[in-house]
């Protein structure tokens, strides 16, 4: 490929603002680009150029952070400067909220920024309306932001919190829920891809039982936004938390929460300040306070500018490449990765992400799993990968991840590293 055509091609791609050619070409990427013949492979190879990550390291842990695209970091940084040149510290939040809307399919008056994924599970769990003795039920995978929020509030307040166990099959999964419900069941609260298994949960079916049953459903989104297309208005869910920092591939520290009109008025604000209002009035009886009537209601007081404009560049260069496609290349590299794996397991290792719940995130677990954390090592400092080891409810297991960075050779040199590795478990 020549270097117009390469020109022409990674014109396809979200262009990081400031790198050209010249820029990559010192971190080795722009011949290899150029001198690539498949266009298809050129033009992933055009995206990994513009990451920052270095070369040395084959990061497969996009399950705990996603490194950002040097173009975000820039906005970032220029917003950093733009304030303290300007004292401009203001934000379009309106532009922000829709943005995000598009992402998941919603409205941007339903949308209210947050700096992480357990921020808005705690802005649901510490503010529904409920009582001592109603119950919530979560599931056995959770992260511990999905949980103890929900604890927390049990502590305070004396609500009940139930660990339901998940299943690869949707249905048994339905069925123990339907069971583990009562009266005093208030809500329904679960990852929509758990962080452990990478099990992801059949939430349109849970939305319709929650709904059915006079109960709501929270979704922990933490993961599919940024990987897999979400449509909170096809699943049906009340409201769902999700971050930035993951998937999306912004500045970490940076997250939003997603809530119906109608489950708002069921949520009261937990912590509050100045900008969550719509009236106040110190001559009115005890202040007359009134919300604002958009999800915004959840947000106050001074923000970090920079880090929501990293956001907005994030969403805008994803857009560009397109959901669609992020979530393809997303599933072709995990299936690579799968089956190359899959031949490997020989009595040494089980998959326990099930096929049909493919996504970005493989779990597996060793036989001899007391190894889990020696094998993570091993992995690390013998072939420069980075995972990440589950030792969430003592499942001792390992996981990997992929993203638009991953090439199908980081995929080839995975499992050659696994294959060295799984040699000494
Ligand atoms: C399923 C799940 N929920 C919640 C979280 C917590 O995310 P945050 O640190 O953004 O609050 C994570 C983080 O890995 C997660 O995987």
């Amino acid at each position: 490929m020549d270097r117009r055509s390469f020109l022409k091609l990674s014109a396809l791609a979200p262009a990081a603002a400031t790198i050209t050619l010249s820029s990559v070409s010192g971190k080795g990427y722009a011949d290899e680009i150029i001198n690539l013949s498949d266009p298809e492979k050129a033009y992933w190879a055009s995206i990994r150029s513009q990451f920052p990550i270095t070369k040395n390291l084959l990061f497969f842990n996009n399950g705990t952070m996603g490194p950002s695209p040097i173009a975000i970091t820039e906005a970032v940084t220029k917003q950093i400067e733009h304030v303290d040149a300007t004292g401009d510290y203001g934000f379009d939040h309106e532009k922000l909220n829709k943005s995000i809307g598009r992402v998941l399919n919603a409205s941007s008056d339903d949308i209210a920024t947050t700096h992480n994924v357990s921020e808005g599970i705690s802005i649901i769990a510490s503010g529904l309306r409920i009582q001592a003795g109603d119950e919530v039920l979560l599931t056995n995978q959770e992260h511990g932001g999905g949980a103890v929020p929900w604890l927390t509030r049990a502590k305070r307040d004396g609500i009940v919190v139930k660990f339901v166990e998940i299943d690869p099959s949707d249905d048994i999964t339905l069925e123990r829920f339907e069971k583990a419900m009562t009266k005093r069941t208030k809500i329904i609260a679960v990852p929509h891809l758990t962080c452990t298994m990478g099990y992801l949960l059949p939430v349109k079916r849970l939305a319709q039982l929650a709904h059915l049953k006079g109960a709501y459903l929270f979704i922990d989104g933490a993961h599919p936004p940024g990987m897999l297309q979400v449509d909170v208005k096809d699943i049906g869910c009340d409201a769902y938390a999700s971050c930035g920092h993951k998937w999306l591939l912004g500045p970490k520290g940076t997250g939003f929460l997603y809530i119906t009109k109608e489950f708002r008025e069921q949520v009261m604000p937990t912590w509050s300040g100045a900008e969550a209002d719509k009236h106040w009035d110190y001559n009115a009886s005890n202040g007359n306070l009134e919300f604002l009537p958009t999800a915004s209601r959840y947000r106050f007081a001074t923000q970090s500018s920079s880090l929501y404009t990293g956001l907005q560049a994030a969403i805008e260069w994803q857009e560009k490449i397109g959901f669609a496609k992020i979530e393809n290349r997303v599933l072709e590299l995990t299936k690579q990765l799968r089956t190359g794996l899959l031949p490997l397991a020989d009595g040494k290792f089980e998959m326990l992400t099930p096929s049909h719940m493919m996504s970005g995130v493989t779990t597996i677990k060793l036989n001899n799993s007391k190894r889990y954390i020696d094998f993570a090592h091993e992995l690390e400092n013998k072939y420069k990968i980075r995972t990440r080891i589950v030792p969430e409810n003592g499942l001792e297991a390992n996981r990997f991840s992929v993203h638009i960075y991953t090439s199908k050779d980081d995929v080839e040199k995975f499992i050659e590293g696994f294959t060295q590795c799984l040699k000494s478990v």
